[in-house]
């Protein structure tokens, strides 16, 4: 752990800490596929995929011969005062992908966070009206627009207001923790009554531009909503002339099982945000919305210098080529399942396991003290988290109590790299819960 451990030191002294959520001293030199290596040569299996990014494996190979190749061509141009194919390629297959049979426009830009500032200016340009609706427990990302929708923690705004106007939170449809106490389906979706009652109450329906949400929360701690949900929020929307902004940023590209997560509700959104997995890593995202809309935006509302990057496009196109030649959302769902079947069988091994959730590759373990009061156990996830990454398995803990395991390989992972991962998965959990990882090593974890 030599070279690991002074990279982070140094590290330390010269990075910004802003952003960073520390588990473990994992220093990376290089990654392919499903695996990692770090600085000194220890070999991992990667359960996290960059966060959601790595969805066709690290390096993959077209990938990288298309960064090789258009790097030799051109590196950069400005989409915003000449032209060139790629983005209009892109464009025109992210048009064809996405959820909608209708006409519809592309805005790209680098990040998630921009692609939901950007959603947000084009809700109230297109609609003439400022308010937007978010749920809590969701993260959009950092730039001030996804700084404000976003509700994961108080921490992350912390002395940072004011924040955007106009932005209200509403209860997500957490059925395994209740906002409001009550059990799936008694309740009635007495979420959805809170989302009524706030509309009647509080809100003129008439000023709301557009509400944003994941369709399934996925920091939060993998929150699925139960089945007809998402149809019924939709169809409240349709009712009122708010646009229904579907923030596929870290559930979009087969990670769920679907191309895209809102395709298990069968709604067609009005717009969808995508960034993380679109180009394997480089940076770039793309609102893709109904042409209507974007025709009313006016230049340059939404233009960067570095969007549709020529070397971020051409690893994009080639990213989808291998998603849809793989056919990796039939992937995602056949393989989750059975991942999903493997964790439930340690439910009954390990009361620490309250819940096992998700949809395809997208799964979190929810962790608990006691699992008729469902009390979470983030001391415990830590620890789980910091016993595997010693082991040889990178993952992390996230979500709203910071106590849901996160299991998102990359979607191409190997049978037999994905039981040595549950493997060790399994020993952690074992080697926690007899009280075999000190406490000692919370002291390094900032974590979620
Ligand atoms: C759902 C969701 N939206 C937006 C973001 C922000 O994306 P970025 O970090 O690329 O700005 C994230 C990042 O984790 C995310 O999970």
């Amino acid at each position: 752990m030599k070279k690991c451990l002074e990279v982070v030191e140094r590290d330390r002294r010269v990075i910004s800490q802003a952003s960073r959520l520390a588990y473990y001293p994992l220093v990376v030199s290089r990654a392919e596929g499903a695996k990692i290596w770090d600085a000194d040569g220890n070999e991992y299996i990667d359960f996290l995929s960059g966060a959601a990014v790595t969805n066709i494996g690290h390096c993959h190979p077209e990938v990288v011969r298309a960064i090789e190749s258009q790097a030799k061509r051109f590196i950069h141009n400005t989409l915003g005062y000449s032209y060139y194919e790629l983005p209009v390629i892109l464009a025109e297959r992210l048009a064809s992908l996405t959820p909608g049979g209708f006409r519809k426009r592309v805005a790209f830009g680098l990040s998630g966070s921009d692609a939901n500032d950007g959603a947000i200016k084009l809700a109230r340009s297109a609609t003439g009206r400022q308010k937007i609706i978010s749920y809590l427990g969701s993260y959009h990302g950092t730039t001030y627009g996804a700084l404000t929708l976003s509700a994961a923690s108080p921490h992350m705004k912390r002395g940072l207001g004011p924040l955007l106007p106009e932005v209200y939170h509403i209860p997500y449809p957490d059925c395994y923790r209740c906002p409001f106490g009550l059990e799936h389906p008694g309740c009635g979706l007495h979420c959805l009554g809170y989302m009524k009652e706030l509309l009647r109450l509080l809100i003129p329906p008439d000023e709301v531009a557009a509400l944003v949400l994941e369709p399934i929360q996925g920091d939060a701690g993998v929150i699925v909503p139960p089945q007809d949900f998402w149809v019924e929020v939709k169809r409240i929307c349709e009712e009122h002339g708010i646009l229904f902004i579907d923030e596929e940023v870290q559930t979009g590209f087969c990670r769920t099982g679907r191309w895209f997560a809102i395709e298990h509700w069968g709604v067609e959104p009005d717009a969808v945000l995508v960034a993380k997995p679109i180009a394997s890593g480089l940076p770039m995202s793309a609102i893709i919305s109904r042409s209507e809309l974007m025709e009313r935006w006016s230049a340059p509302a939404h233009l960067f210098t570095t969007e549709a990057n020529p070397v971020s496009c051409a690893a994009a196109i080639a990213t989808l080529e291998v998603m849809e030649r793989e056919r990796l959302h039939e992937r995602a769902e056949r393989v989750g399942g059975y991942v999903m079947k493997r964790l439930e069988e340690l439910m009954g091994r390990f009361e620490l396991i309250g819940e096992v959730r998700g949809r395809g590759l997208l799964i979190g373990v929810d962790l608990v003290k006691d699992r008729r009061t469902r009390e979470p156990a983030r001391a415990e996830a830590l620890k789980v988290c910091w016993r595997a990454w010693e082991r040889g398995l990178v993952m992390i803990s996230f979500g709203r109590f910071g106590n849901v395991l996160r299991i998102a390989p990359p979607l191409t992972i190997g049978n037999e790299e994905l039981e040595r991962a549950l493997g060790i998965l399994e020993e952690s959990i074992d080697d926690v819960t007899k009280g075999r990882v000190p406490d000692t090593v919370l002291r390094e974890m900032s974590a979620w």
